[in-house]
C-alpha cells in the first residue's frame, strides 16, 4: 500500500471511530487555514469567534495569528504532512486562502481526506489562474465581460497592437497576484507593459478598457448553489487617486452604495451562476468561494475577473460582518451540504459598516522592504482591529514587518464614514519606518453616501 493511502485508511479508521459529540458541525470543531496573510488572519479571527470552534491550526500564519491560533511549523503545500497533520489533529474543516494554494490544488489534497474543505479543485480554479480559460467561460455561459483577444506570448500580441490602438488593458494570463494588469493609455505604454516581468513569459490577453464604479462580490459556491456574501470595494491602485502601480489591494470597505447589501444576490444569480453552472456541466463542479471583480458600466455591469478564493482585503471587510456560525457555514460548504444549510440558516449581514486601511512596507508592490520594527499596536482606539498582513518575531522577540501588506487597520462603525474615521486613527498610531498607506479608502464613499 502507498504511503498517502495508509493515512487516508487510518484517517477513515480514525473518522468511524468517534463519538458522535465529535462529528463535523457539531460543537467541537477543529480548523485548519492555509495562509499567512491579512484575509487568512480574517478567517481565522472570524472562526475563533464562533462558539462551535474548538481550536484553530494555520500555517504558515503570522505573528499576529500565533497569539490566537496555533501556527503549525512547515509548508502549507508539504503535502505528505498536512495529510498527517490532518490525521493526528482531527481537523473537521479546512480552508485554502491564498490563490497559489487553491491553484497548486490543495483544496483536491485535503479532500482526499474526507474532511469539509473550502477550496476550489486545481481543475474549477482555472477561473483565476487563466484568464483566457475566464474569458471562454463567460462567452459560453453568457456573462457580460469586456471585448478581448488572447495571444501565445507577448511577441504575438506585439504585432496586434497597432490593429487594436490605445487605450486597451494588458494583462498576464496566468496567476500574478494582482500585478499583471497594466491599463495603457498609449501604444508606448502597451509595449512597455509587453516586456515587463509580469507579461513577458507566456500567453497574454488585450482587452477592451471599460469605464465606471468597480465593486468586489464573493460568493459561496457549490456546486450549482450560489450564495452572496457582503458587497465591497477596494482600492488596487498604490497611489491616492488610484495612480501609480496595480497592487493586491491598499484598502477596502464594506457596505456600499456601488452594490448594496440588497442586490448582492441578484447580482451574484447573473454573473456567478453561470460559471457555477458551466463548470459543473463540465465536469468541474466548484466547491469554495468564488469571487467576482465587477465594474458597474453605463451599460451595466461588466465582470472584470474571476478569483477561486476570498477576496483581500475583501474578506477583512466583510467576513465581521457576517452574522451567524461561521464556522458550521463553511462546514456546509465544505460537505457539499450549502443549500440545506442555508434554507434553514439564512445568512444575515450586519448592518455595521467596516473599513481597512492597509500599512504597506516601503516600495510596495515592488519587493518591500522587511525587518523593521513595529510599534504601537497597544495604543489602538476602540473598535480598531490589527489584522496582521504580514509580520514575524525576529530573534530578540521584536514585533517587525515581513512582506508588502505588513498590517490592516480594520475598524468598524455605524456607516462607512465612521468606520473610516476609525480605521485612520488606529493607522496614524502604528508606525514602522518607512510605512505607507492611501489616503484615501472610502473616500468617495463617505461623499456620496
Ligand atoms: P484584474 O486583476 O483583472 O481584476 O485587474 C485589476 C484591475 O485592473 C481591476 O480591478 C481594474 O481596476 C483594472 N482593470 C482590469 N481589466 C480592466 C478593463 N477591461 N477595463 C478597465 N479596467 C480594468
Ligand atoms: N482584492 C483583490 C484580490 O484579492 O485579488
Amino acid at each position: 500500500m502507498l504511503r498517502g493511502e495508509r493515512v487516508h485508511q487510518k484517517i477513515w479508521e480514525q473518522r468511524r471511530q468517534r463519538s458522535p459529540g465529535r462529528s463535523p458541525g457539531a460543537p467541537g470543531l477543529n480548523c485548519l487555514v492555509l495562509g499567512g496573510g491579512g484575509r487568512e488572519y480574517a478567517i481565522a479571527w472570524r472562526l475563533a469567534n464562533c462558539s462551535s470552534v474548538t481550536t484553530i491550526d494555520v500555517t504558515p500564519g503570522n505573528a499576529g495569528m500565533s497569539l490566537f491560533t496555533r501556527i503549525i511549523g512547515f509548508n502549507p503545500d508539504d503535502v505528505p504532512r498536512i495529510e498527517e497533520h490532518v490525521l493526528a489533529s482531527h481537523i473537521d474543516l479546512a480552508i485554502v486562502g491564498p490563490d497559489d494554494l487553491v491553484a497548486k490544488g490543495m483544496g483536491d489534497v485535503l479532500r482526499r481526506s474526507g474532511i469539509a474543505v473550502v477550496g476550489a479543485s486545481r481543475e474549477a480554479s482555472k477561473v483565476e489562474w487563466s484568464k483566457s480559460f475566464a474569458k471562454e467561460l463567460m462567452k459560453e455561459a453568457g456573462v457580460p465581460t469586456a471585448g478581448w483577444e488572447a495571444f501565445a506570448d507577448a511577441g504575438a500580441a506585439r504585432d496586434a497592437l497597432e490593429r487594436w490602438g490605445a487605450p486597451l488593458v494588458v494583462k498576464a494570463d496566468g496567476l500574478a497576484l494582482g500585478k499583471g494588469v497594466v491599463v495603457a493609455r498609449t501604444i508606448e505604454e502597451a509595449r512597455e507593459a509587453l516586456g515587463s516581468p509580469a507579461v513577458a513569459d507566456g500567453r497574454v490577453l488585450f482587452e477592451e478598457l471599460l469605464e465606471g464604479d468597480e465593486a468586489s462580490l464573493q460568493a459561496l459556491v457549490d456546486g450549482e448553489t450560489v450564495v452572496a456574501l457582503p458587497p465591497a470595494r477596494d482600492h488596487k491602485r498604490v497611489g491616492d487617486g488610484d495612480t501609480g502601480a496595480n497592487t493586491g489591494g491598499m484598502g477596502a470597505f464594506s457596505p456600499t452604495t456601488v452594490l448594496p447589501d440588497a442586490d448582492a444576490q441578484s447580482v451574484a444569480d447573473a454573473l456567478i451562476a453561470p460559471i457555477a453552472k458551466a463548470l459543473a456541466a463540465r465536469g468541474t463542479p466548484y466547491r469554495g468561494v468564488l469571487y467576482a471583480g465587477l465594474m458597474k458600466t453605463s451599460k451595466g455591469w461588466r465582470v472584470l475577473e474571476y478569483n477561486a478564493r476570498f477576496g483581500d482585503p475583501e474578506a477583512e471587510v466583510t467576513l465581521p460582518r457576517l452574522e451567524g456560525d461561521f464556522a458550521r457555514l463553511m462546514v456546509a460548504l465544505g460537505e457539499g451540504k450549502l443549500a440545506e444549510y442555508v434554507a434553514a440558516n439564512p445568512l444575515r449581514f450586519s448592518g455595521r459598516a467596516f473599513v481597512d486601511v492597509v500599512l504597506c512596507a516601503e516600495n510596495y508592490p515592488g519587493t518591500p522592504k522587511t525587518g523593521m520594527r513595529i510599534d504601537g499596536l497597544d495604543r489602538l482606539p476602540e473598535g480598531v482591529f490589527a489584522f496582521h498582513g504580514a509580520t514575524r518575531r525576529d530573534g530578540t522577540g521584536n514585533l517587525v514587518a515581513s512582506g508588502g501588506r505588513v498590517m490592516h487597520m480594520v475598524a468598524s462603525g455605524e456607516n462607512v464614514a465612521q468606520a473610516r474615521d476609525r480605521a485612520y486613527a488606529g493607522a496614524e498610531r502604528v508606525s514602522f519606518e518607512g510605512r505607507f498607506y492611501r489616503s484615501d479608502i472610502a473616500r468617495q464613499e463617505v461623499a456620496v453616501a
